[in-house]
């Protein structure tokens, strides 16, 4: 419990990224998730070493393709990011539009794979985050990485190992987000504007 109450995505990320037997198990995790009708939709797609440069220059080309009119300094920076990052776990949503499985439920399914992948980062002592960007609603992108409509992507898993002496951000208490049913329409202590962001 306390590794699962300690997990908090990793900003700074590191070397070394996962990699063999630890990152498989890790990745297992994935497998672990909630899934209604077995369909499995989550995909992940490991990009290490110079592949980063590669894939690094299809998120600039989708950031222009999105906005031709993008600032060069966001591109430099998404630049960087992605050839520079240990690791990015690439999400993906391998999605059956004509399944009797609701698309959300499917959706669902992928977002507890990422969920699980991420505490299993943690526990095994590296660090994740988990950042979308518009490029993540990029068809085009999408297809060219693998996941062709109606299958599309769910983010990017940045992957390393944290600096070890990080401020951990502090949590709001979980009971403002908790009720006990009493027959009525219950109301939460985060919706009272009781909560300070
Ligand atoms: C689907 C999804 C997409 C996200 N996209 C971004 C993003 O593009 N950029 C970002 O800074 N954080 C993004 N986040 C939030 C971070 O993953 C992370 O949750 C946030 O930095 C807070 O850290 P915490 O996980 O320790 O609470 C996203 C989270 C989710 C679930």
């Amino acid at each position: 419990m306390d590794l699962l109450l300690s997990r908090a995505s990793a900003d700074t990320l590191h070397e070394p990224a996962p990699s063999g037997r630890i990152l498989e198990t890790i990745l297992s995790a994935a497998m672990r998730a909630p899934d209604h009708g077995k369909l499995r939709p989550w995909r992940m797609i490991t990009v290490s070493g110079d592949a980063r440069r590669d894939v690094a220059e299809r998120i600039v080309a989708s950031m222009k393709r999105l906005d031709p009119d993008v600032p060069q300094a966001k591109i430099d920076k998404r630049r960087h990011r992605f050839s520079t990052t240990p690791m990015t776990i690439i999400l993906g949503r391998h999605l059956r539009p004509d399944n009797k499985i609701p698309l959300i439920e499917q959706d669902l399914a992928v977002g507890a794979a990422a969920m699980n992948i991420l505490n299993a980062l943690h526990f095994a002592g590296f660090g994740g985050l988990w950042v979308s960007g518009e490029m993540t609603c990029d068809p085009v992108l999408a297809a060219e990485l693998g996941f062709p409509a109606p299958h599309a992507l769910a983010g990017f898993i940045f992957t390393g190992t944290p600096e070890p002496d990080r401020t951990l951000p502090k949590r709001r208490d979980v009971t403002d987000y908790v009720a006990e049913w009493n027959g009525k329409p219950v109301s939460f202590g985060a919706d009272q504007g009781k909560v300070a962001e």
